[in-house]
């Protein structure tokens, strides 16, 4: 294996990474860090098209009629990424095409809710757009211009259409899965909706200083607390994935994914530096972070390894599919945030980001270049075999969060953010979807396809919650 340390120099770098067949990522060599970067992140964009003749700014290959494909919501994830990884690296190469990509799905009504993709529309995929805005506004990335709404305005405005969505007539508050009742999982309650819709209300508290988000965050916060998507036992805090409002949320579905953990503890590491520190929001970070850690970072593989634990290893339910390929980049940028966020956690996730870190880089040797990743990142350099912008987004996510520092801890409008205000953005757009239009035929069934997989595995893998 070449050992390569290249100059921080990184786009004319590509081309020569090609001929080598392993990343070599030394997390303590800021070089090796932003070559390995480059070439992962070059190599997640060779599957974006949107911006050549014919394509569609923002959306990556789909609708999902074969595995080469990626919902709605995972584009806005990846640009999200790529703002991080400017953030990280400074490689500002991809800044135009992102800028491009969130300008142009802002939709219609200029709230992440584009028409053609309301068959799509759940809370959460909006929320992937709408903390893609905030990274931007965040990192003082530069505004589109022109008559489009700042990063900010954009992130306000998803928030007041979600406002709307609180349903108190079903389990007590909280929102559906769907924004829209003709969606397949209509009846859910998902963590990562109602959590994603937390952590937006907390990160627009920080961001502005308005109470008024800040207090929804709270009462997000509390809803889910007293339902079955938060539990404790042992001592560990269980945070499954979703509940079904049509028999009232009584029971809940037993999976516990990364991203969840991370949606969460990114909104109360948001809370606590809002309240300045403020129990019990120390106390819910720290609760977070250790039943993450017992369960994403298992003793079996070292216990600094993040592992997407049910549906990575040989004999888990099945494989990860292209959503759940993408998982751990979210939690790797969490935890870096947090970590600056609430000081006193860096201790804690540092060695484990820089152990992820070097081990996804090792996943990166497959595929027809010998360098695109997979999933597994346990596996100590045998490739897992699986490719895809997940695989890449992961492995990308986690090594640029090695590079976090004070320095680029998310702004906010009193610590140099410069992104615009508009509380009420959006707040004249209702969320009566039926009556405005109706659902799309073609294309797939981005809420079906999900919620399919998440039976098919509970039925086939019902046990899964025994092995914890
Ligand atoms: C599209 O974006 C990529 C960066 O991901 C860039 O290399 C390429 O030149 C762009 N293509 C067009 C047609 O602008
Ligand atoms: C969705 O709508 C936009 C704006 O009307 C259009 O440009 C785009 O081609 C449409 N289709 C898809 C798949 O996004
Ligand atoms: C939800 O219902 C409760 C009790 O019925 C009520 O106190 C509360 O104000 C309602 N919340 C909203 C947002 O409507
Ligand atoms: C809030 O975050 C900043 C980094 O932006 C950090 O310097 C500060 O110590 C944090 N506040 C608290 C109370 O930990
Ligand atoms: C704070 O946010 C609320 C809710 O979005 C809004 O109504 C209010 O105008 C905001 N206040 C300020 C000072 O921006």
């Amino acid at each position: 294996m070449m050992k390569l340390r290249l100059s921080s120099a990184l786009t004319p770098l590509v081309g020569l990474l090609s001929i080598v067949h392993a990343l070599d990522l030394t997390v303590a060599n800021v070089d090796s860090v932003k070559s390995a970067a480059a070439t992962i992140a070059y190599d997640m964009m060779t599957y974006y098209h949107g911006n050549e003749t014919g394509g569609t700014p923002g959306l990556l290959p789909g609708p999902c009629a074969d595995v080469a494909c990626y919902y709605w919501w995972e584009a806005g994830a990846m640009f999200g990424s790529l703002i991080n990884y400017w953030e990280y690296t400074g490689d500002d190469s991809y800044n135009p095409v992102v800028k491009e990509a969130l300008a142009f799905q802002r939709g219609e009504d200029e709230n992440y809710n584009p028409r053609n993709q309301s068959k799509n529309m759940g809370v959460d995929d909006q929320d992937f757009w709408a903390f893609a805005a905030m990274d931007a506004a965040e990192a003082n990335f530069p505004e589109a211009g022109g008559d489009i709404p700042s990063w900010l305005t954009l992130a306000q405005a998803v928030f007041n259409f979600q406002k709307q969505l609180w349903d108190n007539a079903t389990c007590g508050g909280g929102m559906r899965w769907q924004v829209y009742s003709f969606n397949p999982g209509y009846e859910l309650k998902n963590t990562i909706s109602n959590g994603g819709n937390f952590q937006l209300a907390a990160r627009l508290a920080r961001y502005t200083g308005n109470q008024s988000y800040a207090d929804w965050a709270e009462q997000m916060w509390n809803w889910m607390e007293q339902s079955p998507l938060l539990q404790v036992q042992d001592n560990i805090l269980y945070v499954w994935d979703n509940t079904n409002a049509d028999n009232g949320c009584v029971d809940v579905e037993h999976f516990a994914w990364s991203y969840n953990y991370g949606t969460l503890l990114m909104g109360a590491a948001n809370m606590y530096n809002f309240t300045n520190g403020a129990e019990p929001w120390g106390q819910r970070v720290q609760q977070i972070l250790d039943g993450a850690f017992f369960l994403f970072f298992p003793q079996e593989y070292g216990g600094n390894i993040m592992t997407e634990f049910q549906c990575e290893p040989i004999g888990a339910n099945g494989n990860c599919n292209n959503d759940q390929s993408s998982f751990k980049a979210y939690l790797s940028r969490w935890l870096a945030v947090t970590s600056v966020l609430v000081p006193s956690t860096a201790a804690q996730i540092i060695p484990k980001l820089q152990a992820s870190a070097e081990a996804a880089a090792k996943q990166c040797v497959g595929g027809d270049n010998g360098k695109q990743c997979g999933r597994r990142w346990y596996a100590n350099g045998v490739w897992d075999g699986t490719k895809g912008v997940g695989q890449q987004m992961q492995a990308l996510a986690v090594i640029g969060a090695t590079q976090m520092t004070p320095n680029i801890a998310p702004k906010s409008a009193t610590t140099g953010g410069t992104s615009e205000s508009d509380p009420d953005a959006g707040n004249d757009i209702d969320t009566a979807p039926e009556i405005k239009f109706a659902p799309l035929t073609t294309g797939d069934k981005a809420g079906a396809s999900i919620l399919t997989i998440l039976i098919v595995i509970s039925v086939v893998g019902g046990g899964i919650w025994i092995i914890l």
